[in-house]
């Protein structure tokens, strides 16, 4: 299929990217390159041997979208595209529900008038809020989201299931990712933050190379078996998969699904640290400090329905993720 994949050029879009073409799709990105590098896709490039079809444009852009899908006659659409920092979100709220809700109403918009109603959706483990029991089963209720971020991604899975609903032949693919990490094989992709990362993985990585002191742990006083946060830390490649496969959904018109990708195993930060420390021989320097507000004690997916109506299971362990996500940030310290 001839796949539209917004945000194509960050984190988890260039690692599907990778995997829709080797699975024998056809790719076209685009990205306004607010959190990302061109360069990701010459990487896709290098690891693929294929050129992507690449267009630099904002989903907001009604009329660059119209241009684009005219000449393209995509398929579907993965939709990534969208701001992502939860504490940003909190002090630009407007920005985030501008970027992330009106663009993809936007996007939305464009791809039924181009006859492409199909998308898959990057939803969110926060969703959940704090989740009313653990696995986390697809049953379990939404809850309240600490920040704009998770309301933009709660927000969009209840528009996106309206519009659906309203016209059963669109297909709706809502994915909510747990805690996504590593990077490719290659070394070649992988996360690569503005900033001071957020994310425990890549501020782990930041230390290990040398460009931070330590890692703070925020909290070891929550109900967990050493005190500090769980969560179902999930390989980028295999989340990418994911998406392969939800594709066949789209083939197969199944209207409004909803998938977790998680591995259902939870690491608590003390275990990540030991677990990065065995696999790359570095060793992490740390802090206890305070809980960091609107956290959550544990948060891990119930998998089964993926793996029942996908046929997708995570096949990368903790180790892997480690090394994975050293590797990239090894041969990449200043990013791309
Ligand atoms: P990312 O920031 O690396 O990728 C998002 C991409 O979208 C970036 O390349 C950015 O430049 C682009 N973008 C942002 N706004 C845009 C716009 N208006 N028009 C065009 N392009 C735009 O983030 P990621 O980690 O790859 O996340 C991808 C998606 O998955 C996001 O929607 C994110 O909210 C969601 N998600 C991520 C995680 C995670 O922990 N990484 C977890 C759950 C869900
Ligand atoms: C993981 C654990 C922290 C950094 C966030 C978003 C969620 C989703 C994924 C997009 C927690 C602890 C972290 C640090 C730490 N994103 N930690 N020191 O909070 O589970 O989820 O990213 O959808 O919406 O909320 O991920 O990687 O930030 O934190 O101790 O410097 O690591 O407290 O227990 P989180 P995270």
């Amino acid at each position: 299929m001839k796949i539209l994949v917004t945000g194509g050029a960050g984190f988890i879009g260039s690692h599907t990217v990778v995997e829709l073409i080797n699975a024998g799709h056809e790719p076209v990105v685009i990205d306004n390159l607010s959190n990302a590098s061109a360069e990701s896709l010459n990487r896709v490039k290098k690891i693929t041997g294929k050129d992507v079809t690449f267009y630099k444009a904002d989903i907001r852009d009604g009329a660059a979208l119209s241009d684009i899908l005219d000449k393209e006659k995509v398929d579907a659409c993965i939709h990534f595209a969208g701001l992502k920092a939860v504490g940003e979100s909190v002090a630009k709220p407007w920005e985030y529900y501008d970027n992330n809700i009106a663009g993809t109403l936007t996007l939305v918009d464009a791809l039924k008038k181009h006859g492409a109603k199909n998308i898959i959706f990057s939803s969110s483990a926060t969703v959940y809020g704090d989740p009313a029991f653990v696995p986390i089963t697809e049953e379990c209720p939404k809850g309240s989201c600490t920040n704009p971020y998770g309301w933009t991604k709660s927000m969009l899975e209840q528009i996106l299931s309206d519009i659906q609903k309203a016209d059963p032949s669109w297909n709706v693919i809502l994915l909510r990712y747990f805690n996504p990490i590593g990077a490719h094989k290659s070394g070649l992709i992988g996360e690569n933050p503005n900033g001071i990362p957020n994310n425990l993985m890549p501020y782990i990585t930041q230390v290990a190379v040398g460009k931070r002191e330590k890692l703070t742990v925020f909290g070891n006083d929550y109900d967990t078996h050493d005190g500090t946060g769980v969560r179902d830390y999930i390989h980028v490649v295999d989340l990418a998969k994911g998406h392969v496969l939800a594709l066949k959904k789209i083939e197969e018109n199944a209207g409004l699904k909803i998938y977790n990708l998680g591995t259902g195993v939870g690491y608590s930060v003390l275990d990540i640290v030991k677990n990065f420390e065995e696999a790359t021989g570095v060793k992490i320097p740390y802090v206890i400090g305070e809980r960091r507000p609107g956290d959550i004690a544990t948060c891990y997916a119930s998998a089964k329905k993926a793996e029942e109506e996908l046929g997708w299971k995570a096949e990368y362990g903790i180790k892997e993720m480690c090394e994975d996500s050293w590797r990239f940030q090894k041969n990449n310290p200043a990013g791309y």
